[in-house]
């Protein structure tokens, strides 16, 4: 067999020249296609986005470089060393041009270098601690967001404290709010599986890692400055989106921020109302139920009709008072409903998985904690569910208490909601509760 080893020819001055030429036009059609990423990008919506997009940008110019000059390298060797004629024997095998293999080794071993080093500046920089976090009237408070199948949860550590001595604690579901110029600093906890808290415009995405069960996983962090959007009106709001596939219903595993203008928007429009809607529950139970049933994710696996839920992960609550009284035998339909939101695995809906998180006063996760009390109102409320309740609603406010402390063995203060009817409107609130 004929040897048609040769030794790398010379490269001639036109092919430097072929690609040197090659190079640049590959360098400025890229530097060309980098003009449209704003337009693909949401608005930079944060202190932080500024440098996500430069590196964004660098990265799209070297891999559009790399992209063209390979792809250019691969048409040139098409053309010029194609079979020709009746050729159809293989081409000569090239060998031995060190300083070229050298070459290129070193460039792109430089290249993944420098990209890993700015990588690594913008990512120390934006997640650095910040001071002065969570401002809110001149104090740090602690905000927590928990990730469950399929749904966020915040939750405001106030720092104040209900006439009873209990801590403020406000839950805004999936919403988070904020204000222009906050150094925002979540703290973040899944509840079941891996999460990934991700909001575009802010250019910030964490995961949320499961751990211990018994403590509920192993809390991460993130950090975001919101900032001005020109053109933008006030308050404006930006998606939540769970970025890591958590089961069939990722997809609809979605929140809002929603940015105020300033403190005082952020003060007047979300935070004192409710927090003087905590300190002034409606007197009614019912009332109070609805309240208290939408500060958890029950809406994220649950149908009921008068609350607009639509999900199918669990049974529906429609009619459930109607249902509630026959599930168990001896189990009265205040029992039953009581004990399935506390205990969620007491009883399973047949062709359901026990996928339901437990809600009660000592569970680890603080977004599921429920008072004997909140659980009173929610259990009232769910009693209304139905054509012909089982629920004995005549003595609602005797026949509820009972049934919590036949379960459960705790008693309920029902004498709550002694303040203002729900009726109280918001904007009233923020100046009165101070
Ligand atoms: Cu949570 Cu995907």
């Amino acid at each position: 067999m004929e040897d048609n080893r040769r030794n790398f020819p010379s490269i001639s001055p036109a092919a430097v020249v072929v690609a040197a030429v090659f190079l640049l036009v590959s360098a400025l059609g890229t530097y060309w296609f980098t003009t449209f990423v704003p337009l693909v990008l949401p608005a930079q919506a944060s202190a932080e986005s500024k440098s996500v997009d430069e590196l964004f940008t660098i990265l799209v110019i070297i891999g559009g470089v790399v992209f063209f000059l390979i792809q250019g390298m691969l048409l040139i060797s098409v053309l010029f060393f194609r079979a020709r004629g009746e050729e159809r024997n293989d081409g000569p095998t090239y060998h031995g041009n060190p300083l070229l293999e050298i070459v290129w080794t070193i460039i792109p071993a430089m290249v993944v270098v420098f990209l890993a080093v700015i990588s690594f500046n913008v990512w120390t920089q934006n997640s650095e601690p910040k001071a002065a976090v969570n401002h809110v009237n001149g104090e740090e408070i602690a905000i927590e967001v928990s990730g469950a199948r399929y749904a966020w949860t915040h939750t405001y550590a106030t720092g104040r404290l209900s006439p009873d001595g209990v801590p403020i604690v406000i839950n805004s579901g999936d919403t988070l709010h904020t204000y222009i110029g906050q150094n925002v600093e979540l703290i973040l906890q899944t509840q079941d599986v891996i999460h990934s808290y991700w909001v575009p415009a802010m250019r910030v995405k964490q995961d949320l890692l499961p751990g211990n069960p018994a403590t509920g996983g192993r809390p991460t962090e993130i950090r975001f400055t919101p900032v001005r959007v020109e053109g933008e009106l006030y308050p404006a709001t930006y998606p939540i989106v769970c970025a890591e596939l958590c089961g069939d219903g990722h997809g609809r595993m979605r929140g809002t921020v929603v940015v105020h203008e300033n403190e005082s928007q952020f003060l007047e429009a979300f935070y004192e109302p409710a927090i003087y809607a905590i300190l002034n529950p409606p007197a009614d139970p019912v009332l109070r139920g609805e309240i208290e049933i939408q500060r958890y994710i029950c809406n994220s696996c649950h149908t009921l009709d008068s609350l607009e839920w639509s999900s199918r992960t669990g049974p529906s609550l429609n009619g459930i008072a109607d249902r509630a009284g026959e599930r168990v035998a001896g189990q009265s339909a205040e029992e039953y409903i009581a004990l399935s939101i506390w205990n969620s695995g007491a009883f399973r809906v047949p062709g359901y998985n026990e996928q339901m998180a437990a809600f009660g006063p000592d569970v680890m996760e603080s977004a599921n904690i429920m008072s004997p009390e909140q659980l009173y109102a929610i259990v009232a409320y769910l009693c209304t569910q139905g054509e012909q309740s089982d629920c004995d609603q005549e003595n609602a406010s005797s026949a509820i208490p009972e049934a919590i402390e036949t379960v459960f063995g705790m008693q309920v203060d029902i004498n709550f909601g002694q303040g203002d009817a729900a009726a109280d409107s918001a904007d009233e609130a923020g100046g009165e509760s101070e």
